[in-house]
């Protein structure tokens, strides 16, 4: 099974970036510690801070991946090309957010991409991850 996280914007920074919202973990980390949590799984992980490497990677993998993790950060509340992407691509996608986008500014509280995806989990933490690989693995087609 192929399973791939594709991070957006600023979270290259985690664990430097504001950690009384996102937590003070590094992805890489954290990346780490859940591939060894699911060692059948082939995992992988791209991170951009361009909106068009994020639909170049979406289009990518979106015919063989067997689900897509994205977090698209704040381009999850601008980006038609991100959420066109989605729509256009077979992979399923599940939406995270570590924060809960809800809570925070209301320019946070639309996201233009969850139409598109199969879910969202947004406000749990890094762990909201964890979460959606356990999805997809309870969940293969
Ligand atoms: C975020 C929430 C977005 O509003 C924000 O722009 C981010 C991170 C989250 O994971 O909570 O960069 O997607």
């Amino acid at each position: 099974m192929k399973i791939i996280i594709i991070n957006g914007p600023n979270l290259n920074l985690l664990g430097k970036r504001e950690p009384e919202i996102y937590g003070d973990q590094s992805f890489d980390q954290f990346f780490e510690n859940i591939k060894s949590k699911f060692p059948d799984i082939h995992l992988d992980h791209f991170q951009s801070n361009i909106e068009g490497e994020i639909v170049n990677k979406l289009q990518q993998v979106g015919y063989s991946y067997d689900g897509i993790i994205l977090n698209a950060a704040a381009y999850t509340h601008t980006s038609v090309a991100i959420s066109d992407a989605i729509a256009a691509i077979e992979s399923p996608v599940l939406e995270v957010h570590i924060s809960n986008i809800y809570a925070r500014e209301e320019f946070r509280h639309k996201s233009i991409i969850s139409a598109n995806c199969i879910g969202m989990i947004s406000g749990l933490g890094i762990e909201g991850y964890l979460l959606a690989l356990s999805y997809f693995k309870n969940h293969k087609s």
